[in-house]
């Protein structure tokens, strides 16, 4: 199984943007988390399109897209040409689930779903095949800094077993309240990727958190 770290970007200094993404671009981790955030599907709004293709312009990292907005279907496209490699969506917020699976892979880039805490992981089972990743959501949605939801890793152990069942690739991430000291739990839990945004922008020395993150046990 893979270990990544990906540092939610929405916790880095934006009056320094470019430093801290190649702060990160110097680190162990393998990917940048981006959030997105409409003010519709969550309570407070982030960034969008300039901004990842400033991040974009300062890396070469993978870039993990999270969008948390409305009708995702409608900006899937101009986020893969802004630079994102993987663009992950709400079940909770479109109709065609399947259909907009589909139109990101159809963007070129992998394609994820995310479930947020209330949503059982059951309702994702019959889309798996269609997903590159699912993102299980730690805490809800809209801010950094929330603590970690002890109940999200009994969906972690589900998925797991429910993704071997299925044979498939499909990566396993999880967002919200990560940070050195429950890393190790989670990658023995079953997943691949952990977002991890204040536990890593908000340590002494960022570096040195994610590797920590990427060697618990
Ligand atoms: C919350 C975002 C997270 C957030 C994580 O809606 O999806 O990616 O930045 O922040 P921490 O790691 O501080 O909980
Ligand atoms: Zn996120």
């Amino acid at each position: 199984m893979a270990r990544i770290i990906s540092p939610s970007m929405l916790s880095a200094d934006f009056g320094y943007l470019a430093d801290d993404t190649r702060m990160i671009d110097r680190s162990a981790a393998e990917w940048l988390h981006i959030d997105v955030m409409d003010g519709v599907f969550v309570p407070n709004i982030s960034f969008g399109f300039p901004v990842l293709a400033a991040i974009a312009k300062e890396t070469t990292k993978f870039l993990d897209v999270h969008l948390m907005i409305v009708e995702p279907e409608k900006y899937v496209r101009r986020f893969a040409e802004a630079g994102a490699a993987l663009v992950t969506i709400h079940a909770e917020a479109t109709k065609d689930l399947p259909a907009a699976l589909r139109m990101i892979r159809e963007a070129g880039v992998l394609a994820g779903v995310s479930i947020k805490p209330a949503t059982p992981v059951e309702t994702i089972a019959d889309v798996l095949p269609l997903c590159d990743l699912v993102l299980v959501m730690s805490v809800e949605p809209g801010f950094g800094g929330q603590k970690f939801m002890p109940e999200s890793v009994d969906k972690v152990r589900k998925l797991r077993s429910m993704i071997d069942q299925q044979n498939l690739k499909t990566l396993i991430e999880i967002d919200g309240g990560v940070s050195p000291q429950n890393a190790g739990m989670l990658f023995a839990a079953g997943c691949d990727v952990l977002v991890a945004g204040s536990s890593v922008f908000g340590a002494p020395d960022p570096v040195e958190a994610i590797e920590q993150m990427l060697n618990a046990e």
